[in-house]
């Protein structure tokens, strides 16, 4: 660790990575260099961190044999996780790693093995566990005031489906496997933080339904004869294929039934909603609990019911957790503030590499359920 504090390397420096700045902020770590494929991204990164005089390097492999840094933030596409975290921990870097852990289940577990083997930290950034509204949300439900919880559901519904994951790599198969890794990761991921408990089997249905069609792999919107009525059109540098080009093969549009024991879900999700929205809803024997946004309603069963009674038997609580400050729902700042209390202090995040292995687990069997005509998948656990 360099006298001030622990120095970390970007790969991947554009976009997402610009959370990164939380760790920079933080008088224990200063960002000191940087990889990226992109030239043009490498200039802003090296002005951005101008106060740190950063190295930058296209090959993200120079960047991970540095010696003069501790640990690396792993911000590339989906399909690139597992080989740089595995190359940092080997050499002997603490990584904090985006989510999906990876794309298939087989390169997270290498990534566990690697992380094992390596003695060093690693975090995966399922920040929805840093998020005011789902920790408000989780004290409710382990409050017991619900009971034993039994059942719960997710509906998420993106109003901007086409623009975030249609325009690119996001919508091939063999580059994301699918929405279920790259999207609903945090939700699978939730259900199992709400819950405390795996998935152990999931049984899935899902279609494209409204992005993919007949245009050509090659075409882009700015050059589109429909680019005027066309409901997605993009105009972004590398994020401007066609949504309903011919190569798109992922679904839009996926539901999912979940069995993680004694606690049934379901989750659903769909990419050409006309309203983005997150709802969840958790039921026990003794009440329920909504989160939609930042709202969340209890409803509990009180004592001594009778019949008679029967319209005030429940009593309704609501809280509003307010707007979180920070990216996010306000979970970036702190899902870096405990990387570094992890690398420091040895103090466990929320979210554990097992769990950001088991979100991808469920997210390619289900993805597999869904293509292989609907059959239901055992989810294996961590070995
Ligand atoms: N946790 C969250 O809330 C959250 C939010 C957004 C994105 N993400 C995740 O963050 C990751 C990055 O997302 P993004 O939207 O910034 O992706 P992106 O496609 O914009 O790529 C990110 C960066 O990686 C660079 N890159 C691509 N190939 C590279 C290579 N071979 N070597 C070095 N750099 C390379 C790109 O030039 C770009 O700067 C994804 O895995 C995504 O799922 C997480």
């Amino acid at each position: 660790m360099g006298s001030n504090g622990i120095r970390i390397g970007l790969i991947g420096v554009a976009h997402r990575a610009a959370m990164a700045q939380n760790l920079d902020k933080d008088d224990r770590a200063k960002i000191v260099a940087g990889a990226d494929t992109s030239w043009a991204f490498l200039d802003q990164f090296r002005k951005q961190y101008a106060h740190n005089s950063p190295a930058v390097t296209n090959d993200w492999r120079k960047l991970v044999e540095r010696d003069d840094i501790d640990a690396v933030g792993v911000f590339t596409p989906d399909y690139l996780h597992a080989e740089p975290t595995i190359a940092a921990l080997e050499a002997g870097k603490h990584v904090y790693c985006e989510k999906p852990m990876a794309i298939k289940t087989a390169d997270c577990d290498a990534m566990l093995a690697a992380w094992k083997r390596s003695g060093k930290h690693l975090m995966v950034g399922m920040n929805m566990r840093y998020m005011d509204a789902f920790l408000a949300f989780k004290d409710i439900i382990d409050s017991g005031q619900l009971g034993e919880v039994k059942a719960v559901w997710v509906r998420h519904f993106v109003g901007f489906g086409g623009w975030a994951y249609f325009h690119d790599y996001r919508a091939n198969a063999d580059m994301a496997t699918g929405l279920l890794l790259q999207k609903a990761s945090h939700d699978i991921d939730m259900i199992h933080f709400l819950t405390g408990r795996f998935t152990k089997r999931v049984v899935a249905m899902g279609a494209l339904d409204f992005f993919g069609g007949d245009k050509p792999d090659d075409l882009v919107c700015t050059e589109c004869d429909e680019k005027d009525t066309c409901t997605d059109f993009s105009d972004r540098p590398g994020k401007a294929q066609c949504c309903f080009r011919k190569g798109v093969d992922i679904e839009d549009h996926s539901m999912l039934l979940m069995d993680l024991g004694d606690v049934r879900a379901n989750y659903v999700q769909c990419h050409y909603a006309t309203e983005t929205t997150r709802n969840y809803l958790v039921i026990g024997g003794d009440g329920m609990a909504e989160l939609t946004g930042n709202k969340i309603t209890v409803k509990t069963q009180k004592a001594n019911n009778t019949k008679a009674r029967a319209r005030a038997r429940f009593a309704t609580a609501t809280y509003d957790v307010g707007p979180a400050k920070g990216g996010h729902g306000g979970a970036d700042p702190e899902i870096c503030r405990a990387f570094l209390d992890l690398i420091l202090d040895g103090k466990q995040p929320h979210v554990t590499p097992e769990a950001g292995r088991m979100a991808v687990a469920v997210g390619c069997a289900a993805t597999e359920s869904i293509r292989g005509g609907n059959k239901p998948m055992d989810i294996s656990g961590v070995s």
